[in-house]
């Protein structure tokens, strides 16, 4: 199959969260599958360009449509993990990429309709005839409409449309007035059948076109798929997605065993694998000096965090676990930062306050080395999630021998597994999971992992060693969505016939 990702990030070269872990690792399993697949990302200042290989410019230019005017867009083109990218660079007075950061921005209803158009009449100026067009959160949720109202009919008519929401919390919904610029009718989609947002109806919302429009439709973990489909849990949209479910399904994501891999990992003081656990201690004993943190002989746990610190992460539970784990004589690393600046407000009043301290250090910053050398060095990894619709960090994690102790909660509930859980087979248990959002639930599994870890180090070893091997590779997944896009193709060239 000829697969085309649409998307806003990809990492290594940009990435603010899971989303571009996920543009990465699957399109690397299914490129491994032996399918052809590229990548269309906006050409932001912020990206990592010394990641990119053999970055040129085409010599074509790309011609694209917004608001009454058409705009010339310069096409680069890269190698990033070994695959194909685009990168599209539009010449807009606005600078619409060059901004210092990928979201966030006042316009960036403006700035993603922009380039889901572009990336469209890219592939159509290309003569390219791909078999997907596979895109990825509110971003890019306009190239489904966008798709079947003006480029199937110009010609570009042989894909079919899948759409993942990585997080319904983030809807993008605009006045309906805006969806116009980039070339969509407004009268034809303000509609509650289509795009109008579920509970404002002089508002669209792109999330909801790309569930509408789609082929298929994904979300990132089986149980997060159900709580979407719930008035709770679907942030207005789970009538649609229950209108929709036949073409809705969850699937897990994986993680790129590649970059994520203590025994390859160059950014680790010593590399180490499930046999070998020295190395680990290593990790821990180096992080330690280069955090200024007390290094006793005792074995004492480090608790690790690496996350965005909004209020899906569980922030407030967050700060509790620093303290709790304090009184519990272990250790706390928290590496992250926050788009919200009360929060982030919050959490440098807490680095401060510890900053000579020598338990905990809070790093409020994005740093993708230091990610690593803390998934290394951390004896247990906490993910108190309110919602996590797939959740990456506790995978990584157990890749790296750090047990997870994470709310029961979308992908969390799918790939964290209570040791002391009877209902569940034994050689599935794999870290330590507690049900309520509030501190009593979180003390409980911080409790028990703090116990264990001190009274039967045996078992706490056999536990990191198990964890280590579990299978968080993208191979199944990339299987999964291989069918679902084989089936839709098989779906539509049968219609033709
Ligand atoms: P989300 O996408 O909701 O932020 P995920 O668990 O899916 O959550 O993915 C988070 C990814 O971002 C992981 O790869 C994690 O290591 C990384 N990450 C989060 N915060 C930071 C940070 N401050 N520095 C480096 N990496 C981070
Ligand atoms: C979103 C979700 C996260 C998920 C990631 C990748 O950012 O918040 O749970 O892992 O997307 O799908």
């Amino acid at each position: 199959l000829h697969v085309i990702h649409i998307a806003a990030e990809m990492a290594p070269v940009a990435k603010v969260g899971g989303l571009g872990d996920v543009v990465c690792g699957l399109s690397k399993a299914l490129q491994k599958r032996g399918h052809l697949v590229e990548i269309v990302l906006p050409k932001y200042d912020c990206m990592q360009y010394d990641r990119i290989h053999d970055l040129r410019a085409l010599d074509v230019v790309v011609e694209s449509y917004f608001a009454g005017r058409l705009f010339k867009n310069k096409i680069w083109v890269g190698t990033v993990e070994g695959l194909p990218v685009y990168f599209i660079e539009p010449h807009h007075p606005d600078k619409l990429f060059w901004r210092g950061q990928l979201y966030g921005e006042h316009d960036d209803f403006k700035r993603f309709s922009f380039f889901s158009r572009a990336a469209l009449e890219l592939l159509l100026q290309s003569g390219k005839k791909p078999d997907i067009i596979h895109c990825h959160d509110w971003q890019t949720a306009f190239v489904a409409p966008l798709y079947w109202d003006l480029y199937a009919p110009k010609g570009l008519n042989s894909a079919r449309i899948c759409f993942t929401c990585h997080n319904f919390e983030y809807q993008g919904t605009a006045p309906a007035s805006e969806l116009g610029h980039c070339g969509l009718d407004v009268h034809q989609l303000n509609r509650p059948d289509r795009m109008q947002d579920n509970s404002a109806h002089d508002r669209v919302n792109p999330v909801k076109g790309g569930v509408v429009f789609s082929n298929i439709v994904t979300t990132v973990s089986p149980t997060y798929a159900q709580e979407v489909r719930t008035a709770e849990g679907g942030r207005g949209l789970h009538s649609t997605l229950n209108f929709h479910s036949k073409k809705f399904i969850g699937i897990l994501n994986g993680i790129d065993t590649d970059i994520w891999n203590p025994g390859t990992d160059t950014f680790l003081k010593v590399q180490y694998t499930a046999n070998d656990l020295q190395g680990k201690e290593e990790n821990k004993e180096a992080l330690r000096r280069h955090l200024g943190l007390f290094s006793a002989k005792v074995r004492k746990p480090m608790v690790g965090c690496i996350t965005r610190l909004v209020p899906q992460k569980g922030v407030h539970l967050i700060r509790h676990a620093i303290y709790r784990t304090l009184e519990l004589g272990g250790q706390f690393v928290l590496l992250g930062s926050s788009p919200v600046p009360h929060i982030q407000r919050e959490f440098e009043g807490i680095a401060n306050h510890f900053q000579n301290h020598d338990h905990i250090r809070l790093i409020l910053k994005y740093d993708e080395a230091l990610s690593h050398s803390i998934y290394a060095a951390s004896d247990m990894f906490i993910i108190p999630s309110i919602f996590e619709p797939c959740g990456l960090t506790q995978m990584i994690a157990m890749r790296y021998g750090s047990i997870p102790i994470a709310r029961k909660t979308g992908g969390l509930n799918d790939s964290v597994f209570d040791v002391d859980d009877d209902t569940i087979p034994l050689e599935f248990r794999n870290g330590f999971a507690f049900s309520t959002a509030d501190e009593q639930g979180l003390n409980n599994a911080l409790e028990r992992a703090f116990n264990l870890y001190r009274n039967d180090p045996e078992s706490w070893q056999k536990l990191v060693q198990k964890d280590m091997t579990v299978d968080f590779s993208w191979e199944s997944s990339a299987a999964h969505y291989e069918e679902l896009y084989a089936k839709s193709v098989a779906r539509a060239r049968a219609t033709i016939r």
